[in-house]
């Protein structure tokens, strides 16, 4: 019987040392998360710092898709600058997928720069800004809009990319200004209906341009409205909820924080309302040192909508950081409170 006994527990001893060592070993519990935990350096499901600046969200069959600005490596202010116009060379748009908005794992370079041909949109010393991605069902291609620039911020368009594959790679098929407008921080939203509509700032950003996108979501379809007008509204991020459509947006001051706004509408092209400052707790009257980038809903909880932000650390853009905050519904009272961590996973599922 003691004899029993003994094997028993070598085998018990043996089997917890063997899960204790897959634990330590497998890279996906070594870098998993449990939490969203503001400003501090998130991980990847290897282990490295996630790098997907002014992004946003694609949410395709069942599974999250992060595209942001790769900025990767030395940030300068060139010498002829006359504001605070730091820049990394681009190096392309990144993208990483997750099946809960938490864990992240990074797909790579899906629209990289290009090194050999210094006319190109893309090309090392340019700006590539606010990347978003959106599926067409029609035509089953993943487009990508981003906003492309001179590295004197004169160039003010929108390129645009396609893909067969959410993780690329992307082809990217030029640049243009969208209805002959100015076109810099901007979003890609898709209505219910499948239409779609890029948003932009506008006339040297005072104004917000809601460009009307063709059925194929390549190009606009000349009919557009102007917002704002000269209220120099940036960082668009657009949402709907229980019917109304929403817009996020931040003042204009570079890379420096400033206060956030919310406005609703009852039709996408406008008419806009502006709401007020939806940002609450500390430091709120500073959109909590961060920009709007992007809103997104987690799918199968109950009211977790996710509003999503960059603390950017302009002397050192890699560096730059997230706080991804969820919004509150308060009997149709939207504010974004400030919380220091928290995790998706307390949200009640639907
Ligand atoms: C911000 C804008 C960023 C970037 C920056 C450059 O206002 O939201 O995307 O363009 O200016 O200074």
């Amino acid at each position: 019987m003691l004899i029993l006994l003994v094997a028993i527990k070598d085998i018990f001893m043996k089997k917890s040392i063997l899960f204790t060592l897959m634990l330590i070993l497998s890279p996906l519990s070594a870098f998993s998360q449990k939490e969203i935990v503001q400003g501090t350096q998130w991980l990847d499901t290897a282990g490295n710092p996630i790098n997907a600046h002014g992004g946003g969200i694609l949410y395709h069959d069942g599974k999250y898709y992060w595209y942001g600005e790769y900025k990767k490596g030395e940030t300068i202010l060139p010498d002829w600058a006359t504001w605070e116009c730091y820049r990394t060379d681009v190096t392309g748009v990144s993208c990483y997928s997750s099946p809960d908005m938490l864990n992240w794992t990074f797909e790579g370079i899906v629209l990289p720069a290009v090194t050999d041909d210094s006319d190109h949109d893309l090309h090392t010393s340019k700006v590539l800004e606010r990347p978003k991605v959106v599926y067409n069902k029609k035509t089953c291609k993943f487009v990508m809009w981003a906003h492309v620039e001179s590295a004197d911020y004169s160039k003010a368009a929108a390129g645009v990319a396609v893909s067969d594959s959410p993780t690329g790679p992307f082809k990217y098929l030029g640049s243009f200004r969208p209805n002959d407008a100015m076109s810099r921080d901007q979003t890609i939203f898709v209505d219910d209906d499948g239409k779609a509509y890029q948003f932009a700032s506008s006339e040297n950003n005072a104004t917000l341009y809601i460009n009307e996108l063709a059925d194929d979501y390549l190009r606009p379809t000349g009919k557009f409205t102007r917002n704002f007008i000269g209220e120099s509204r940036e960082a668009p991020a657009v949402f709907k909820h229980d019917g109304k459509y929403y817009l996020l947006s931040s003042g204009c001051t570079g890379w420096d924080p400033n206060q956030a706004e919310l406005a609703v509408a009852d039709s996408i092209m406008g008419e806009w309302k502006t709401i007020g400052d939806p940002c609450t707790g500390k430091d709120a009257d500073k959109t909590f040192y961060a920009q709007s980038t992007y809103v997104q809903p987690v799918y199968g909880k109950k009211d977790l909508v996710i509003a999503m932000f960059d603390r950017w650390n302009k002397t050192d853009l890699e560096n730059s950081r997230y706080v991804w905050l969820p919004l509150n519904f308060d009997n149709g009272k939207i504010t974004i409170p400030w919380i220091e961590k928290w995790s998706p996973a307390v949200y009640p599922d639907k």
